[in-house]
């Protein structure tokens, strides 16, 4: 018999400190496509878990990645989201500059110092590494090879000729629950009878299983129709690719503190041939009966009555695999 974790994990502050640093500080975050900073001075910034850091795109064609944070009074430098920041990182608060490759070019009207050395004053640096176009981000510098990470994913990505580029469309929803309430739901089909009744009268759901490969879970069904030309797969600690009819979706869950999580999703849909109504109305019904059971699920967890549960050996074995990672995690 595998039991849970314990709720705690889920609702206390302290243990919502450790993921921060053993789960986002330690591995590999996604932060979003090539695509979207495409030319020199081009910015893409995001908090990655209370994390705000920044890639920008150099004169040369590479990628650099620091802390969103000035060296002078922490001051971010650039907006979250997609920028352009011509030639230097300039800080908002009291401007700050400081060049692509993170040196401290000018503390703008800083006065004489005695003793400070402006090169002891650049922007804190994060490894930025690319995988298919995707840009990936390790704070501690610590990572192993994120091709490792990803080795799995290669070969499901050849099988269905998935490609992404350009990105076409972001968007966000909110939930008011723990990141990983919302990862463990993702990683089973168990709960698609009761919480998804239009996708379960579309797929048997006695056939769905999800299956560990590294640290990947892949998603397979038998349709009804027999036609299975869709694909979901998600990737330690909280990103999926979501391969529907008309191109993939990638799906970023994002912790924004112990109690809430952003759901950013980035579509890869050839505006000319998808029919984006259809895709974004079947996407939020699925969304919002998520948001729903999680949510519901996160009250009942912070409620106290509930230690720990059991999983099943049929439909919860990427839950348990999931589990055990964070539980290795936590000592
Ligand atoms: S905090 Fe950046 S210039 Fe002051
Ligand atoms: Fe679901």
């Amino acid at each position: 018999m595998q039991l849970t974790l314990p709720s705690s994990l889920y609702r206390d502050p302290e243990a919502y400190a450790l993921d921060r640093k053993a789960v986002f500080a330690a591995g590999w975050q996604f932060l979003g496509h090539e695509s979207e900073i495409a030319g020199a001075g081009d910015v893409l910034a995001g908090d990655m878990a209370g994390w705000p850091v920044l890639v920008v795109r150099t004169p040369e064609g590479g990628l650099k990645g620091f802390h969103n944070v000035c060296r002078h009074r922490a001051g971010p430098l650039v907006p979250d989201g997609a920028s352009h920041c011509g030639g230097e990182l300039t800080c908002r608060y009291h401007g700050w500059r400081y060049a692509l490759d993170g040196r401290l070019r000018s503390a703008v009207d800083f006065g004489a110092a005695e003793g400070f050395d402006p090169r002891a004053f650049g922007l804190f640096p994060v490894t930025v590494d690319l995988w298919r176009g995707f840009i990936f981000v390790n704070v501690d510098g610590k990572a192993g090879p994120l091709s490792e990470l990803t080795a799995p994913l290669d070969g499901l990505f050849d099988a269905h000729g998935i490609k992404a580029g350009p990105a076409t469309l972001r968007r966000s929803h909110d939930l008011d629950c723990n990141w990983k309430t919302y990862v463990e739901n993702y990683l089973e089909g168990y709960h698609i009878q009761a919480v998804h009744p239009k996708l379960a009268a579309e797929v048997n759901p006695a056939t769905y299983r999800v299956r560990m490969t590294g640290s990947a879970a892949v998603h397979e069904v038998e349709t009804l129709s027999g036609v299975n030309d869709g694909l979901w797969v998600w990737l330690w600690p909280n990103l999926a690719f979501n391969v529907y009819r008309y191109g993939l979706m990638v799906e970023h869950m994002r912790p924004l503190g112990h109690n809430r999580t952003r759901l950013d999703y980035l579509y890869f849909f050839d505006p000319a041939t998808a029919d984006m109504a259809a895709v974004l109305e079947t996407s939020d019904g699925l969304t919002f009966e998520d948001k729903e059971i999680c949510e519901a699920v996160q009250r009942n967890l912070d409620a106290g009555v509930y230690e720990v549960g059991v999983l099943s050996p049929r439909h919860e074995d990427a839950v348990a695999w999931f589990q055990s990672q964070i539980a290795r995690l936590h000592g």
